[in-house]
């Protein structure tokens, strides 16, 4: 499966959502996730992503993200639909220790 890491914190572009052929993507308050029950492993979302935030799990060191994104991807809403990115995605972009600071 894919999944969504820290870089998606407070930026949320969603151009990945619009990509996925089986609308896996989950939203939370600033960050989505990616079922990896439902993803099919298709990979055209990673390049769309400005902030460089989807991964393969087959990348070294991502089991924390794996099981944040299964987890929840179990209660967060759908979302198949691009929305504005958030207000200060620039800024934030790139930035360290997101989960810690700002994860909700
Ligand atoms: Fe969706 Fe494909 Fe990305 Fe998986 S790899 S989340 S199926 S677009
Ligand atoms: Fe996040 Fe990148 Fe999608 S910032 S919302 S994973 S396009």
């Amino acid at each position: 499966a894919y999944v969504v890491v820290d870089n998606c914190i407070m930026c949320k572009y969603t151009d990945c959502v619009e990509v996925c052929p089986v609308d896996c993507f989950y939203e939370g308050e600033n960050m989505l996730v990616i079922n990896p029950d439902e993803c099919i492993d298709c990979g055209v979302c990673e390049p769309e992503c400005p902030a460089e935030a989807i991964k393969p799990d087959t990348e070294p060191d991502l089991e924390k993200w794996l099981a944040l994104n299964a987890e929840y991807a179990k209660v967060w809403p759908n979302v198949t639909i691009k929305r504005d990115a958030m207000p200060q995605a620039k800024e934030y972009d790139g930035r360290e220790g997101k989960l810690e600071a700002f994860f909700s």
